[in-house]
């Protein structure tokens, strides 16, 4: 059940990945609390809620990223938030991974992730307010086997937002992140079958799997004025997961 979050009322909310998952929860909470919502990704894979528009995005193409802000601006007369939440990942090691793949994760997690806010920096710093809200990951704050190009990308995106928080906050523009535990999305469809998937899930204190809303909860919560005076941060929204290590020993 999503909540209603004061302080978006009558905000323009562009939302990378934003038909799926995370970003199609984050679009949905902002729009039921009176946003207008930019869905923009690669292709509409589901229904939007009312108060949502999709718009077609490939988030490593710079020049398609700053048409899309560009018109997103003179059509809706005002950006105040980003969600960058396109993403994508790719199971392998130093060894095992192709080259290709660890240029894709990094061209779609780390590079479209700048790409994004550098199309709304201008804007954002001219009026003076805003809120971006970059989607990371445990899989940044920790190690995690088997997963260098993904874990290595959003370790990227966790360092980006201290520092595009450092060179916005003079212009009233706060940047911050989150990072999900094992969410129930599309991306994450199957795991359940894996032998570790258990482990896994316990490893959260919550013992369980999040769900897209709740995660979308907090993205509406950064990008509201209810955060006003919250910027540089990482918000884990992993149900424990990055407090503490799971040992049973009684
Ligand atoms: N689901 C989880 O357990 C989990 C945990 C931690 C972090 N995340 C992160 O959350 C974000 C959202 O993932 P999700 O779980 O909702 O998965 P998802 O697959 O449902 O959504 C990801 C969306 O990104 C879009 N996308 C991929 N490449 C793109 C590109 N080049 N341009 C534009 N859009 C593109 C996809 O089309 C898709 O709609 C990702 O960044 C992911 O790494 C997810």
């Amino acid at each position: 059940m999503n909540q209603i979050m004061s302080g978006l009322q009558g905000k323009v909310i562009l939302i990378t990945g934003g038909a799926s998952g995370i970003g199609l929860a984050s679009a949905t909470v902002a729009a039921a609390s009176g946003a207008r919502v930019i869905c923009a990704d690669l292709s509409q894979t589901h229904d939007l809620p009312a108060g949502c528009e999709f718009r077609k995005l490939d988030v490593s193409d710079w020049e398609m990223t700053q048409a899309l802000v560009e018109d997103v601006i003179s059509r809706h007369g005002q950006i105040d938030g980003l969600v960058t939440s396109a993403g994508i990942s790719r199971v392998g090691d130093l060894q095992t991974m192709t080259l290709q793949e660890w240029d894709q994760v990094l061209q779609i997690n780390l590079t479209g992730t700048m790409l994004s806010a550098r199309a709304v920096a201008a804007h954002l710093k001219e009026r003076k307010q805003g809120s971006i809200v970059a989607v990371a990951s445990i899989n940044g704050m920790l190690g995690n086997p088997s997963n260098l190009a993904y874990c290595t990308s959003k370790g990227g995106v966790l360092q980006m937002v201290r520092s595009l928080a450092a060179d916005f906050g003079l212009h009233g523009v706060r940047v911050n992140s989150i990072s999900p535990g094992l969410i129930h999305t599309p991306m994450t469809a199957g795991l359940d079958q894996s032998p570790a998937y258990a482990g896994f899930v316990k490893q959260h204190l919550l013992r369980r799997a999040g769900e897209a809303h709740e995660v979308g909860n907090t993205v509406a919560f950064l990008l509201s004025d209810m955060a006003s005076f919250v910027t540089g941060v990482n918000i884990p929204v992993d149900g424990g997961f990055s407090a503490a290590k799971v040992i049973e020993m009684y």
